[in-house]
């Protein structure tokens, strides 16, 4: 049984806040739908929302203390499960900065353009074995979601995996600041949310500045395949870092690469040279991006003395999160066919890694076909058109016969193509499923891909649907719920 996640009087210490009477909460939350019996909730004003608004709520809910600006309407000031300060953001920094401050746990700090959440994940997952670990829900990597996750953070953890993100320049420093890790990792590094960037470089320097939050001591882990590596590394150097390691599929040089490699379908087997160790282990998920992001996984889990074996286990047992990559064989009235839902994102970068993984796949059934459902990738700025256009060596290159798209930057891909493969182009999903589900045949695979905003995954739940009889899906269940 663990103790209390705080007390009325620690909270009200760390955030400079005024608690009437002592208790303890076990949890934190800033969304009222998502309380649980034992939490603090804290009173956020959002653009849209005034957290304190739904204080009452919160309390109806089980949440046993509120941290508050301001007395809820229907309130008493007086209430004694309200606990004041100045303003709720602060508090919920404070708290973190707390969290921080009385941790033994070590910290690992995730960023990248794409694969944070799954890399993540798989860090989460190879570290449960070795003591009690946290890791950031879902993709709570803002300026809140980062504080939230540290709130959070129980006091006997031995290890916690962070994810840190951004959509404008300054965001990464001050939330690894927050975070402090001992180990910060980047990912992949490519084109996104560029409208708020000049330049793919300005991406890297922004991933870059995840370093300046290194703990003394710390270690940084860099994707030495990724664009503007030597730029990454040198801001290793100059934020002191006091060691840099780098994975790479083929520079000889990087402390994690593969050495022997086999690419299925649905996973890849590897041999992998990891610092001194020559370790052979299986990846539960395809594609080139997937050994990237075990091989950094692998580098995170020795920097912070975790288990190699512990590790190679857990990514062998990795599922798809909802929306990137899972595999549904669909058994309908039409026939059988199998549909990838990676429909919760894209950017260039998983937009390429999402095809070259779809190439190593093949039709359901010998008469099946390459199906693509794309949607915009959105925040491209004023190189969106290009963006879309460079994705079509790709596309051919993935075997693909035949696109139904959404989104102008789809158009203009789906217009270059033209000849060379047919297509149909949708204001909106119903008119794009209906299509699809009338021309869909026995055998057909397809690849569902397309940024958040166009919700994409309303196709796939619609495909679901088609389903009849005994189903069965590739490679089971996902692990939690989309967000
Ligand atoms: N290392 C990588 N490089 C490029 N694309 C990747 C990588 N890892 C995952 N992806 C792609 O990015 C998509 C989103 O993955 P996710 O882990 O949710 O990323 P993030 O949290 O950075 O948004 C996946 O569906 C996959 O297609
Ligand atoms: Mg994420």
């Amino acid at each position: 049984m663990t103790g209390p996640l705080w007390t009325f009087a620690e909270i009200a210490a760390a955030t400079k806040g005024r608690a009437r009477r002592d208790g303890e909460v076990f949890g934190v939350a800033v969304d009222s739908k998502e309380i649980c019996h034992g939490d603090l909730f804290i009173a956020l004003s959002g653009s849209t929302h005034d957290g304190h608004e739904f204080v009452r709520e919160a309390l109806g809910k089980g949440a046993v203390a509120a941290l508050i600006a301001k007395t809820p309407k229907g309130m008493k000031g007086t209430d004694p499960r309200l606990i004041r300060v100045k303003n709720t953001m602060a508090g919920l920094r404070a708290l973190a900065q707390a969290a921080r401050k009385r941790t033994t746990a070590r910290i690992i700090a995730v960023t990248g353009s794409a694969g944070k959440t799954g890399t993540k994940n798989a860090i989460y997952q190879a570290l449960l074995g070795k003591g009690l670990t946290h890791t950031s829900e879902r993709s709570f990597n803002n300026h809140v979601g980062v504080p939230l996750s540290l709130a959070r953070l129980p006091r006997e953890a031995k290890f916690a995996v962070l994810e840190i993100g951004m959509n404008a320049p300054g965001e990464i420093a001050p939330l690894a600041k927050l975070v402090k890790p001992q180990v910060a990792l980047i990912t992949a590094i490519g084109r996104a949310h560029v409208a708020a960037f000049k330049t793919e470089r300005d991406i890297a320097r922004e991933k870059a500045s995840i370093f300046d939050g290194l703990a003394p001591g710390g270690v940084a882990i860099v994707n030495a395949d990724a664009p503007f590596a030597a730029a990454l590394l040198r801001a290793a150097k100059d934020a002191g870092a006091k060691e840099i390691l780098t994975y790479s599929l083929k520079n000889k040089g990087a402390d994690a690469l593969p050495v022997k490699l086999a690419y299925a379908e649905t996973c890849t087997c590897l041999t992998a040279k990891v610092a001194d160790s020559l370790i052979t282990f299986k990846i539960a998920m395809p594609g080139r991006h997937w050994v990237s992001n075990g091989l950094a996984t692998l580098l995170a889990i020795k920097a912070v003395g975790g288990d190699l074996g512990l590790a190679g286990l857990a990514l062998a047992s990795l599922a798809p999160l909802p929306g990137r990559g899972t595999v549904h064989d669909i058994t309908a009235e039409k026939g059988a066919f199998r549909v990838v839902d990676d429909s919760y994102n894209a950017n260039p970068a998983s937009f390429q890694a999402a095809l070259e993984t779809f190439a190593a796949m093949g039709p359901a059934a010998a008469a099946g076909r390459k199906i693509g459902v794309f949607a915009d990738m959105e925040e491209l700025g004023a190189q969106s058109r290009k963006d879309h256009l460079a994705l079509k060596k790709t596309v051919v290159a993935a075997g693909l016969t035949c696109l139904y798209v959404k989104g102008p930057g789809m158009e203009a891909l789906l217009d270059a193509l033209k000849g060379r493969i047919k297509g149909f182009a949708f204001s909106e999903n119903q008119g794009l499923f209906q299509k699809l589900k009338q021309d869909l045949r026995n055998g057909d695979l397809v690849l569902v891909k397309g940024s958040r905003r166009a919700g994409l995954d309303q196709v796939v739940d619609q495909l679901l649907a088609l389903r009849t009889g005994r189903n069965v899906s590739g490679w089971g269940a996902p692990v939690e719920a989309a967000e």
